[in-house]
């Protein structure tokens, strides 16, 4: 396929500490990791690369296969880096040479719906460099100082808060990776850094992203509720 999807799994968990490898703790009787790939099987077909701590690339490969049904053939496993950027990186390189497209998803938004994957597919398709999902900000926001005193008001309709799948052509990543000079925490920012402009389309509230224990307990009673 034209498509890759890399799915960024390497991260610790710190602020989830929830035993193991955030991407590898369950939300019911399967991980985090296992039912972010679910998302991304049900979106468009494409070649899907997971980044994971190394030492976890064989239960990676074992989620991955559970449910990549007819698209077994186009998962691979690579261990990622100390930053999520050089997780990225390293999934970068694992993509095969007809591949023009790609996405980077969080394994950490584990309920992503599969619309999400195609509004961003279909702005690129239409043309776009760069594109991501964004959920407009519902709280009010202030910009405070060192202690915690309020600078200056935000005004909220100016702002959105940035989700992923991110989709890139794969060139402008790929050169924006390389000349980085700085560590960005996600794609958009770097691709931004490198001068691309930078489209969004409409994200999604599940595509929320597990970082602490309560977000876990979220998806956990998300999933509890859609359980038949
Ligand atoms: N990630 C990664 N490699 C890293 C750091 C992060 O692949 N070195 C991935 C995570 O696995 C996660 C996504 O990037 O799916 C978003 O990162 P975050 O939510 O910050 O996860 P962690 O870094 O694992 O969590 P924490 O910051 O609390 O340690
Ligand atoms: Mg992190």
């Amino acid at each position: 396929p034209r498509l890759a999807v890399i799915v960024v799994a390497a991260g610790s968990g710190t602020r989830l500490n929830g035993g193991a490898p955030k991407a590898f703790v369950g939300l019911d009787e399967h991980t985090i990791l296992r039912h972010s790939l679910s998302g991304v099987f049900a979106a468009p077909r494409a070649q899907v690369v997971v980044v994971v701590p190394s030492g976890f690339e064989g239960a990676a490969l074992t989620d991955a296969h559970a449910v990549a049904g007819d698209r077994r053939d186009l998962v691979s496993v690579v261990s990622g880096g100390a930053t999520r950027q050089s997780s990225v990186a390293a999934g970068l390189a694992a993509l095969r040479a007809d591949v023009d497209t790609v996405l980077v998803h969080d394994a950490a938004r584990a309920l992503t719906p599969p619309a999400v994957f195609e509004r961003v597919v279909a702005a690129l398709d239409a043309g776009a460099d760069a594109v991501i999902p964004a959920v407009p900000v519902v709280d009010t926001i202030k910009r405070v100082d060192a202690e915690g005193a309020i600078v200056a008001a935000v005004d909220r309709s100016e702002l959105a808060a940035a989700q992923t799948p991110q989709g890139f052509r794969r060139g402008i990543l790929e050169e924006a990776l390389r000349s980085a000079d700085a560590d960005h925490t996600d794609d958009a920012a770097l691709v931004a850094a490198a001068g691309h402009p930078v489209i969004t389309v409409a994200g999604d509230a599940a595509s929320f992203k597990i970082t602490t224990g309560p977000d876990l307990d979220r998806a956990r009673a998300l999933l509890a509720d859609a359980a038949p």
